[in-house]
């Protein structure tokens, strides 16, 4: 029981105990199961709130100056959730013009929309152009398209910011998921941002901001640090003035695992974040910039549940395998860096923990395993499991292997379950396809 509690830290604020079985905002996870369907997402909306609080307390505790969120839609994107950004007064960060079109049916208002990309394509650099407030330069390469694209006399036009590889990456569990190293492949180095500055200067394009991005899933912010100094150096020498913006990116991590807790705080980050631009804006004598965070995972991972059930059982000598009907295909991520998970049986919560399972999708692939070798109780099939820490870049990365049809997804709001995203068919396989005969 002791262990269940703890698995419950990595749950939504709303997840309880309750008969025995995990309810979620109320809601008892195994009738949602039985309603929809499985694989099912579920996403708890007052845990995405109260996310979004602890940044925004966070800021106005912290940070003098002005500031903003900028919802990373690649944690994951869909109407509803463009839609809830909307309603929390977040920026968006949009991955191109797909991402565009999703901030855009969610309402999200152009000046809020930020356009990420390290290879942008011209549909992409287009569509930011027309649609987006602020273009967020990855290289020079980009940054002279820009400039042949960019209509003289439109208005609004999108505000450039230039995007700074740091030369240094956060810590976290696998190289895949750095991006601030010098040899990663986002962002210019400090020679090239300034010759981009110099560019955007003798083009009179728009440029009024920096940003990086250090990597994803972190807890120590220390990393940071030396990295604001450098982007604060630039911004100096480049002589941006006036009412000018500054990103450190996102990144901020979440337990996914009971060993992993507690929660890393927002409060930590932010603070960290805050005083060092605090003080290095003061060292350099610079005016304090509007601040900007831009996180994912912290603020929907564990908002999100992700419900399977369990088929086949193979119980062999010293390995039990839970068989569940779904897996790499809508969560990639122990396949594409060891991601680890853990999770709890949806019902019969009081039983003892007594077996160590490993737990696999159905898919044609010995590396489509969700979980390996975590304590539970007995699992007979047909039950089902919760497995929590659901919320980021599993959706966002899903696909069709196999012929998957991507699981639906529900929205937990003040006690409602919705239907936000319906359950792929099998005409939607094909929907694409065309006949050659
Ligand atoms: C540019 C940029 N900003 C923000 C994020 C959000 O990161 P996270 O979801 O870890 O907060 C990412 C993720 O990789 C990113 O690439």
């Amino acid at each position: 029981m002791r262990q269940n509690m703890k698995r419950l830290d990595l749950f939504p604020d709303t997840a309880k105990i309750a008969n025995d079985s995990l309810s979620i905002a109320g809601h008892n996870a195994a009738s949602l199961a039985d309603d929809y369907g499985t694989p099912l997402y579920i996403y708890d909306r007052a845990t995405m709130d109260a996310s979004v609080t602890a940044y925004r307390t966070a800021s106005n505790a912290n940070y003098p100056g002005s500031s903003d969120i900028t919802y990373a839609g690649k944690a994951f994107f869909c109407k509803a959730i463009a839609e809830w950004a909307r309603q929390n007064q977040l920026w968006a960060d949009c991955t191109g013009e797909g991402e565009i079109v999703i901030a855009a049916a969610g309402n999200i208002p152009r000046e809020r929309r930020l356009v990420h990309g390290v290879n942008k394509s011209a549909n992409d650099l287009e569509s930011a152009i027309q649609h987006a407030g602020t273009i967020v330069v990855d290289n020079p390469t980009e940054l002279r398209h820009i400039a042949k694209l960019f209509p003289a006399r439109q208005s609004p036009r999108p505000d450039l910011w230039l995007r700074l590889q740091p030369g240094l990456a956060v810590e976290t569990h696998h190289a895949y998921t750095q991006t601030g190293q010098h040899d990663s492949k986002f962002g210019m180095t400090a020679d090239e941002i300034m010759r981009a500055a110099a560019f955007c200067k003798d083009n009179h394009l728009p440029l009024n901001g920096i940003h990086f991005h250090q990597g994803s899933n972190f807890r120590d912010p220390s990393p940071l640090l030396p990295a604001i100094s450098l982007a604060l150096d630039l911004v100096r020498q480049i002589g941006l003035a006036g009412n000018w913006h500054f990103c450190p990116g996102g990144g901020w991590g979440a337990a996914y695992h009971e060993d992993e807790l507690p929660q890393p705080k927002i409060e930590d980050y932010v603070r960290a974040v805050s005083e060092s631009v605090i003080r290095g804006c003061k060292q350099r004598g610079l005016a304090l910039p509007h601040l900007h965070l831009e996180p994912g995972r912290s603020l929907i991972a564990r908002a999100g549940v992700a419900i399977y059930r369990v088929g086949a059982v193979k119980r062999r000598g010293d390995k039990t395998w839970l068989l569940i009907d779904g897996g790499m295909a809508d969560n990639p991520r122990p396949a594409l860096y060891g991601a680890r998970y853990s999770c709890l049986p949806a019902s019969g919560l009081g039983r003892e923990m007594t077996e160590r399972v490993s737990i696999a999708g159905p898919y044609c692939e010995s590396g489509d395993v969700l979980i390996e070798g975590l304590l539970m109780p007995k699992i007979e099939e047909g039950e089902l499991i919760a497995v929590p820490a659901s919320g980021a870049y599993q959706l966002s990365m899903a696909g069709n292997y196999n012929g998957a049809r991507r699981p639906a997804v529900i929205w937990l709001d003040e006690s409602r379950a919705r239907l936000i995203v319906q359950r792929e068919a099998a005409d939607d396989l094909l929907r694409r396809d065309l006949s050659i005969s």
